[in-house]
């Protein structure tokens, strides 16, 4: 039996939320029992306990506040887009970047700056239309700002990190500080420095060119992807690629393609996409996940590493 220093809000999810709204401002969404299958490309995912959408930083900063008070779990969203929330859902607060405030994407001597909740794609449209080349390979990766920090998210032969002047960060405490990539340990599909950190802001850079020069390598990059990518949900690549080379040439090579674990399907398109058929749940995926784990092992003796961040329930 849990004694009373034990007990959290969170047992009850309504009570906790009717509990947190107070001390947030006006706007900030907070929902209890909130299912992330809404909040994630891959449309799988069982209930938050509570879903919070801050509408501005002081708002952040009270949700981190209850959170050590309530010594509740919390997790930051991107746009869900390489994610697995698993049939249970979170034990804990979510927390989405999705207001205005934290969407924004600004013109400034030269750069661009950006929330953490800013949609990748709004990034690089907003790049092009005034004439700042190098941020075209966002175009198609349908992720958020703080997201493809976390994950260093590339494509097209770049990465987020390439075209990062400065970010602001905040720890759990809600203590801001400005970074440089410098500071940071940055690699293939990680940023390390960002560990107990939620990205805030950040500054892209990149050179002068026309829009038309611009939106004509943004219109390849995206003729490449659909024709070598599903547009049914997934997660994005489910696996890194190792050392050898791109797991989905792999996965194909193996024959894998089709595979299928209930409505859970190894893409046709792609081999390193796990589509949802419709119906799709969590365990379907991470069962899936295993099997191609398991004939990779046993084909190749290589161990793949999910790409897919999957959120212990
Ligand atoms: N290939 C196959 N069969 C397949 C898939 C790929 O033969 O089923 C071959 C392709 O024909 C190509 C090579 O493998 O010759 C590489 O394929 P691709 O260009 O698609 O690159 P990738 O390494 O499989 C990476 C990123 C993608 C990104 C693409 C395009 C990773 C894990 N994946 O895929 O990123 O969109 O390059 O730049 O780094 C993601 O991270 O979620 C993601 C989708």
């Amino acid at each position: 039996m849990k004694t009373s220093s034990e007990w959290s809000v969170l047992a009850d999810p309504t009570m906790a939320a009717a509990k947190l709204a107070p001390h947030v401002t006006p706007g900030t969404a907070v929902r209890a029992m909130e299912p992330m299958a809404r909040h994630t490309t891959l449309r799988v995912g069982g209930p938050a306990d509570l879903y919070v959408e801050p509408a501005d930083e002081a708002s952040l900063v009270q949700v981190l506040a209850f959170c050590r008070e309530e010594k509740a779990r919390l997790f930051i969203l991107g746009r869900g887009s390489n994610l697995l929330v698993q049939d249970e859902g979170f034990r804990g607060v979510i927390v989405s970047l999705k207001s205005p405030v934290f969407e924004r994407v600004e013109w400034k001597d030269g750069r661009l700056v950006c929330g953490a909740g800013a949609r990748l794609k709004t990034v690089a449209v907003t790049a092009r239309r005034h004439g700042l080349a190098g941020l075209e390979f966002l175009e198609g990766i349908p992720g958020s700002v703080g997201g493809a920090l976390r994950m260093n998210a590339g494509a097209m032969g770049s990465a987020t990190w390439d075209r990062v002047e400065q970010i602001r960060s905040m720890d759990f405490h809600g203590n801001a500080v400005i970074r440089k990539p410098a500071d940071l340990e940055i690699g293939y599909r990680h940023c390390e420095g960002l560990r107990g950190q939620i990205a805030l802001e950040c500054i892209f850079t990149g050179h002068p060119d026309s829009p038309e020069a611009i939106g004509q390598r943004m219109l390849e990059h995206s003729r490449k992807r659909w024709a070598s990518q599903p547009a049914a949900p997934s997660a994005g690549c489910a696996f890194k690629n190792p050392a050898q080379g791109s797991a989905g040439k792999i996965i194909d090579e193996l024959g894998l393609k089709g595979l299928r674990v209930g409505g859970a399907l190894v893409s046709r398109e792609h081999g390193n996409f796990i589509i949802n058929e419709g119906g799709a749940t969590a365990r379907d995926v991470l069962e899936l996940i295993g099997l191609l784990r398991e004939r990779v092992r046993e084909a190749r003796a290589l161990e793949l590493q999910p790409e897919i961040e999957i959120l212990e329930p």
